[in-house]
Order: structure tokens, then sequence, then C-alpha cells
């Protein structure tokens, strides 16, 4: 099948364009680049031996999102571009309603008048906000988010649902993303975030790497097994594989909501023993207060995706921090050498 992935030079769209030109699958990818490298078409091709196509643009962007499918016979579109920072949602929420959601609407537009009518979208344990139960599965309320990235995930869902109550040929699916982590085991791609990162294990990896004096940990008075904050970590090649099992799975029109995680939470002192074990020394770490926002715990009932799609995550909590390492030590500036 030939897939369009949005947002395909980003940490999970790279991670999935591997798979799926692995798999035998044509890529073309359309990114802007205003959070990843044109390194990563690079690094694709070498691990693949494959050449992606590319489409250097922005998602809300017509004409270029038109020449892509005027030129190209699209089976799929994974969309995975969109801004994702929840802090700086905060602080720029209008930048994150354009983006996030005027770039689906362009994209599904387009679609349309193109008659390419399948769609995976990626989506986040966000929008479940503060868990009604754990763990989470599929039914539980969505839309009691906390910030505007979250809302926007939120949006984009009720925007593809109602796009496909109006038109039953469309397929569409939510796939909602717990706590990705992790690399490539070829090391040659990987989450490169740009600045002091917000997310956990990139935080530690720089700490681990000499670049970060010390790992601040968010509470630990939470109500979980040790007082810190737990979540379900996935490896992002498991990730990856979620989506090449949804597009291989999934044959008829319809509505689909997957959970991808692993069903196991872990707590963030669990996370940087790992880390330890990978790099083999202790690191620095420090408590400190909650942080704004944050919930004690997230992880979720996967059981859904497994049933259906044949899915479920391989990869250990081990396996995630060990890679995400790999990648460090060989890439210590990420891809700007
Ligand atoms: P990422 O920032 O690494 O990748 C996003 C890519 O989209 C980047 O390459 C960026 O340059 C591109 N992009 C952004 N806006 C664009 C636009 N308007 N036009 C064209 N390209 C654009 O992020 P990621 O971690 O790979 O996340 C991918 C998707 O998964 C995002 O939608 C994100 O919200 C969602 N998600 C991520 C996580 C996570 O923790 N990483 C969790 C849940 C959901
Ligand atoms: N944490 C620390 N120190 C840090 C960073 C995080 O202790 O320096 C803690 C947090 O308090 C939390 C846990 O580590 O308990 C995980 O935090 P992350 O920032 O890594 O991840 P979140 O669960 O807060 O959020 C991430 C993404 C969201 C996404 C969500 C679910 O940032 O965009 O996972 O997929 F929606």
């Amino acid at each position: 099948m030939k897939i369009l992935i949005t947002g395909g030079a980003g940490y999970i769209g790279s991670h999935t364009a591997v798979e799926l030109l692995e798999q035998g699958h044509e890529v073309v990818i359309l990114d802007n680049f205003c959070n990843s490298s044109p390194e990563v078409l690079r690094r694709i091709e070498k691990i693949t031996g494959k050449k992606p196509a590319l489409f250097c643009g922005d998602v809300r962007d017509r004409d270029i999102v038109g020449q892509i499918f005027a030129q190209n016979d699209i089976d799929w579109v994974i969309h995975f571009a969109g801004l994702k920072a929840v802090g700086e949602s905060c602080r720029l929420p209008l930048a994150y309603y354009d983006n996030n959601l005027y770039g689906t609407i362009v994209l599904l537009e387009t679609m349309q008048q193109y008659g390419c009518k399948k769609i995976i979208f990626s989506s986040s344990a966000t929008v479940y906000g503060t868990p009604e139960r754990l763990p989470l599965d599929e039914n539980c309320q969505v839309g009691q988010t906390t910030n505007p990235y979250g809302s926007s995930k939120y949006f984009q869902e009720v925007i593809l649902r109602d796009l496909q109550r109006a038109d039953n040929e469309w397929t569409v699916v939510l796939l909602r993303y717990f706590n990705p982590v992790g690399a490539h085991p070829s090391g040659l791609i990987g989450e490169d975030p740009k600045g002091i990162p917000n997310n956990l294990t990139p935080y530690v990896a720089k700490v681990a790497i000499g670049e970060l004096d010390c790992v601040k940990v968010y509470g630990n008075d939470y109500d979980t097994p040790d007082g810190t904050g737990v979540r379900d970590y996935i490896h992002v090649v498991d990730l990856a594989r979620g989506h090449a099992a949804a597009l291989n799975g999934i044959t008829e029109p319809g509505t689909y909501v997957y959970n991808l995680g692993t069903g196991n939470g872990y707590s963030v002192l669990q996370v940087i023993a790992s880390f330890e074990k990978a790099c083999g020394r202790p690191l620095p770490k420090v408590i400190t207060g909650r942080r704004d926002g944050d919930i004690a715990s997230s992880y979720a009932n996967a059981d859904k995706a497994l049933r259906e799609l044949g899915w479920r995550a391989e990869y250990t909590l081990d396996d995630m921090c060990s890679s995400l390492w790999h990648w460090q030590t060989l890439n210590p500036k990420g891809y700007s050498k």
C-alpha cells in the first residue's frame, strides 16, 4: 500500500516509516521540520535501504497537500503532524489550535476531494484527563482535558468521528498512545527534543550523558506504591507496529479506537532505576514539588488492540531504556552532530 505519513520526520513518524517500509509498503512523508531534521530522511534510508518520497511543507498548506494527492495514489494517511508540548500549549493556545485543528481540517478536506478516506490519527492518553478508573479502557470518559494540547487531541477525535458519521465510506482509526519512549535498535533514529526536555526519559538520558545535572522527580507524595507518578511507557517500535497492525487489519469503514500501551504502570523511580541499569551508573536525582497538571497514575487496558488487531507491545521497560541509551550515546547532540 502507499501511505502518506504527515509528520513522518518526527519521533514516532520516523519509526513508523521504517516499520512500514520494512513491511514492503510505499511511504510518502509530509513534514515542515518545525520539530525535526531532514537528516531523519537519510537515517530512514540507511536503516531500510529505501527512500521515502518527501514533501517539505505544512499540512495547513492546501497547495502542497493537494499536490501530494494529485501525484500519488494514497491508500492510507497516518496523521502525526502537530505540536505536542503541554506547557507551550498553555502559553500559545491559538498556535496549537491553528496547527493541530486547522491542519487536520485541511488534510481531511483534501483527502475527501481526492477520494482517499482512510486515516489513522495520533491521539493520546491525555484525552482521558484525570482517569475515571484504572486501567484506562477505550470506553472511559474523554474530554475532561487539562490543557490546550490535550483539548486539541480531543477536538480532533470529535471532528474525525463526526466526519465518519456524515460519510460512512470513511475509515477513521483513533490510536491513543500512552507514553512512547526508547529508540530504534540501530541507534540511528530516536527522540531529539529541542532545548531542555519536558518528558521524563529524554531528561534522564541527558543527565546520563552529562548535559544536565540532576533528574528532578516531580513529587513523591502521590497515591502510588512509591509515591512517584506512574505511567504506561511503551517502546516506540511497538507503537510503530501498532500503526502497521491497524492499517493491515482494518478492512471495513467505520470509527475504531484503540489504546496503545503495555498495560503496565511504572513509577518515576522505577524508570530511573531501569535507566541506571542501562547506562551502568547511578544518576543524581532530587525530589521536588509536584508539576502542575500532573496526575498520579495512568496506564492502559490494551486488550482491545490485541483482540481486534492481534497487536501487543513486546518490549520491556529495560529494552526501552537501553535502546534510548544506545541512541543517546551514538548521537549525543541528536541529529545535529
Ligand atoms: P514530533 O514533534 O517528533 O513529530 C511531529 C512532526 O510533525 C515533526 O516532525 C514536526 O516537524 C511535524 N509537524 C508539526 N506541525 C506540522 C505542520 N503543521 N505541517 C507539517 N509538519 C508538521 O512528535 P511525536 O512525538 O513524533 O508525536 C507525533 C504525534 O503523536 C503528534 O501528533 C503527537 O501529539 C502525538 N502523540 C505524541 C506523544 C508523545 O509522548 N510523543 C503521546 C501521544 C500522542
Ligand atoms: N517527571 C519527572 N521529572 C521530569 C519529567 C517528568 O518526575 O523531569 C514525571 C512526571 O511528573 C510524570 C512522569 O514523570 O509522573 C511522566 O512525565 P512525562 O512528562 O514524561 O509524561 P506525561 O505522562 O506527563 O505526558 C506524556 C506526554 C503527553 C501525552 C502523555 C500521554 O508529554 O503529551 O504522555 O501519552 F499526552
